[in-house]
């Protein structure tokens, strides 16, 4: 399975041992995803950081805890949506599966990057379009 989305049990009650569980399976854990799910929840509600979801990697699976909340979920997951096929790839093991805008090495340009960066920045007053590094 590649994917597991797990649904409520993430809050303050007694009966909320979800993230536990999942601590207890994971083998890797991937805060940002955390991170990004929270960012974006608490846009819409403060209740947001009563959520205490974890979220990690089990040899090539990837769990994480949404609240149980049916909006709250969609919420959860549409923050997630800009990078999850990224890292869904990345646990597969494929090296190839770059960021779109990403360059090989051997391909690009054998401009200097930090003095294109610095050229760039002190021209428009914003770095280039980052890469995914990995
Ligand atoms: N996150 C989003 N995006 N939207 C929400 O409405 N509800 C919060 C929080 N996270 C909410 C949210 C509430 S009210 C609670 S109690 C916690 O998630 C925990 O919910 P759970 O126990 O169903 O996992």
């Amino acid at each position: 399975m590649d994917l597991i989305f797990t649904l409520g049990g993430t809050g303050f009650t007694p009966r909320d041992v979800t993230p536990e569980a999942t601590k207890e399976l994971i083998e890797k854990e991937t805060p940002g995803l955390l991170h990004a799910m929270m960012q974006e929840s608490l846009k819409v509600t403060p209740f947001a950081m009563l959520s205490r979801a974890a979220a990690g990697i089990r040899g090539s699976t990837l769990i994480i805890n949404m609240p149980g909340n049916p909006n709250a979920a969609a919420e959860c997951i549409e923050a997630l949506l800009p990078a999850l096929k990224h890292g869904l790839k990345q646990i597969k093991g494929d090296k190839r599966e770059k960021h779109p805008r990403h360059v090989p090495h051997a391909e690009a340009a054998p401009t200097d990057t930090w003095e294109r960066s610095y050229k760039m920045a002190s021209i428009t007053g914003k770095e280039p379009g980052s890469s995914c590094s990995h």
